[in-house]
């Protein structure tokens, strides 16, 4: 059985499902999601190996072999058309796309395996988020409903508001209880449980909630496993939060109880659109990846939702390399070289601050050479990726800040060490890396008019540009120059 038979018997049913890793019913065998490419901008959809399987990985491999590719749909398995795509301009922001929608997930930004087989995330980067303001079954007002996440629990910010359920059909915020969403980060402007978090919290609208308490509520704790199970349900005045590991062990109940201390959340509001990565005003600012949750149609009990978390820790969650490509080793000295048909005597090298390509030869001055040479370390973020310390000044790295690529001291800031992780994968033109932000799957080094970004292939920058991207982003790894 999946996650929504399991459900079905208990009476709440699923009325959405999302995956891009399995099918979660156990006769599902339809299409999970649709990703983009970025050279044609043909599409095509993902389905399960076989009916209520993993995701047939693979198949999207090969369709965005050298190029890239965009998760545009995350298809409701439900059988109720509750597809999640790019979201729309809201009160709170607008995306960074034509139309003021957000931006869509790498296609392979999230890689992890379940029992031994590939399969794929929804990486969220501040920016991202997904939709669907026309639902059908979705609980409105103050009925019943029931919802589980399954996310990485390394995978967050402080920011507004990595969400994943019932919004406002607006994308505006209509007002206290006019949410019901599973928020899982370390955002302290509202509710915050015991320690400095991540915390899983339930966001109603106007607040994040950790229990009864509007501010905090120490029964809910700080949760850091690799991949966790979250999980938020409502009723009249009753409601809960729970969570666990999603890779062993059972749920445990962080709170059961009565709506919050606070005007306008007994009775809800509830009004039925669903989100992924943002909040009910379009809030853009949070990241974490999605790798499959439901929502039902009426409050499963803790049996439903304890069999639900034993169908997914058989799942077998589990990481896999976040790299390809000829290997970028840490303790070596590199330099990177460009392989656009302009630029192939280019190395990536800085001016102070400021990232760019040289000219750069064996018979170069020293301090040229220094400015070409990189140690690589450790992702600082990230230890499955990697960081390029300057080898010429020892403590500054490779970092993005507004997209642009910068060598700056490490401050020591979650920020910076973000912003300094680099996730080599094979170049997308057949030649050497392209080093893809950790941050932004959907980024990787560019150099652009000699200057270095990390850009995506189309995206609403200059430095976006779809032109020579390929070459742009590939760069051929080698020793150091010094
Ligand atoms: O409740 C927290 C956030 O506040 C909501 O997600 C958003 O709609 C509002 O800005
Ligand atoms: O480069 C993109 C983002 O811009 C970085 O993550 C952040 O430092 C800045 O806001």
């Amino acid at each position: 059985a999946g996650p929504c038979d399991i459900y079905a018997s208990g009476g709440t049913p699923c009325v959405a499902a999302h995956s891009t890793t399995r099918a979660l019913f156990s006769a599902f065998s339809g299409s999970l999601y649709q990703v983009k490419r970025g050279s044609d901008g043909a599409t095509t959809n993902i389905a399960p190996l076989s009916a209520g399987g993993v995701a047939n990985a693979a198949a999207q491999d090969s369709f965005c072999s050298g190029t890239t590719c965009l998760i545009t749909t995350i298809f409701d398995q439900s059988g109720r058309g509750n597809h999640l795509t790019a979201a729309p301009p809201g009160g709170a922001a607008s995306g960074p796309n034509a139309g003021g929608v957000d931006d869509t997930a790498a296609a392979d930004g999230a890689p992890v395996t379940l029992n031994g087989q590939k399969a794929y995330g929804v990486f969220v980067s501040p920016g991202t988020g997904y939709r669907n303001d026309a639902t059908n079954g979705i609980a409105v007002g103050d009925a019943a409903e029931g919802m589980y996440a399954v996310l990485d629990g390394t995978h967050f910010n402080g920011g507004c508001c990595f969400d994943y359920g019932n919004g406002e059909t607006s994308a505006r915020d209509t007002g206290n209880g006019h949410m019901e969403a599973i928020y899982f980060g370390n955002s302290g402007v509202w509710g915050t449980g015991s320690g400095s978090g991540p915390w899983i919290m339930a966001d109603l609208e106007n607040g994040l909630f950790s229990g009864l308490n509007v501010k905090n509520n120490p029964a809910d704790p700080t949760i850091t496993n690799r991949f966790i199970t979250a999980v938020v349900k409502g009723q009249p005045n009753n409601w809960s939060i729970r969570g666990g590991n999603a890779a062993s062990g059972s749920l445990s109940t962080f709170y059961s109880g009565a709506r919050p201390n606070a005007s306008g959340y007994n009775p809800m509001h509830k009004e039925g659109a669903i989100i992924l990565g943002i909040g009910g005003d379009n809030s853009i600012s949070a990241q974490g990846t999605f790798y499959e949750g439901v929502m039902t149609s009426g409050f499963p009990s803790e049996a439903t939702e304890n069999s639900v978390q034993a169908n997914i820790v058989a799942a077998r969650y589990a990481t896999t390399s976040m790299t390809s490509g000829p290997a970028i080793s840490v303790g070596s000295h590199v330099s990177l070289r460009a392989t656009t048909a302009c630029c192939t005597t280019r190395f990536i090298a800085h001016t102070g601050s400021a990232v760019n390509t040289q000219v750069v030869s064996s018979s170069s001055a020293s301090a040229l050479k220094l400015q070409a040479s990189w140690n690589v370390v450790a992702g600082l973020g990230n230890s499955a990726c990697v960081s390029f310390e300057s080898r010429d000044t020892p403590g500054s790295f490779l970092r993005h800040a507004n997209f642009v690529l910068l060598v700056n001291a490490n401050d020591n800031s979650k920020q910076f060490k973000e912003d300094a992780t680099f996730c080599p994968k094979v170049g997308l033109n057949g030649q050497g890396n392209s080093i893809r932000a950790w941050g932004y799957p959907t980024r990787s080094f560019r150099h652009f008019n000699n200057s270095l970004f990390v850009a995506s292939n189309g995206g609403p920058n200059t430095f976006d540009t779809t032109s020579t991207y390929n070459d742009d982003v590939s760069f051929v790894v080698s020793t150091a120059f010094a």
